[in-house]
């Protein structure tokens, strides 16, 4: 198995920044639909467009991502130096990007059942979290400075 995923590093770590690209691509992208739909009155063309958007981006592009960066994230881990800490730093700000995940997805639904209750200021402050921790994430996988 760390033969072939040596042989292969090249290619799993590309396929690996492209999943990671498209993941925080969504998870960027979702909390701004959700600023507009805070402010949106339910039951409207706009609230009903929004519903689709978000159930769309989230099952079609920000899951599957997900799911893939984890997939060759994961093999390369299986070579990796483990006592590396830039490596323990790192997968503990993706455990925190997956639990963020987890929120968006919950809210999501609260949208979807018209349950939401959070004003737009809300989703504009969350909004931030997912790109502060992609740049933390990235200059410790790139420069992995300790
Ligand atoms: C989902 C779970 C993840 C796992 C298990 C994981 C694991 C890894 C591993 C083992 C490497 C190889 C390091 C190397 O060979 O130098 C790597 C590279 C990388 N990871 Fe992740 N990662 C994950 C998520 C993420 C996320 C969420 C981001 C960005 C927001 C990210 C960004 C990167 C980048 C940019 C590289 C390339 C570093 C380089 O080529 O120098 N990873 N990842």
């Amino acid at each position: 198995m760390s033969a072939w995923i040596t042989e292969w590093y090249a290619w799993i770590r590309a396929l690996h920044i492209i999943s990671v690209m498209a993941w925080m691509a969504g998870m960027l992208y979702l909390p701004r639909l959700f600023v507009y739909h805070a402010s949106a009155v339910p039951g409207s063309e706009l609230s009903e467009t929004l519903k689709v958007m978000e159930r769309r981006l989230l099952r079609a592009i920000i899951n599957p991502a997900m799911m893939a960066a984890f997939v060759f994230g994961g093999l390369m881990l299986v070579v990796q130096d483990w006592t590396q800490h830039w490596l323990h730093v790192k997968l503990a700000l993706v455990i925190a990007m997956s639990a963020l995940h987890g929120f968006f997805a919950r809210w999501r639904k609260d949208f979807a059942d018209d349950r939401n209750r959070r004003p737009p200021n809300f989703y504009r402050i969350a909004n931030e979290i997912p790109t502060v921790l992609l740049v933390a994430i990235v200059i410790l996988a790139v420069v992995k400075p300790f």
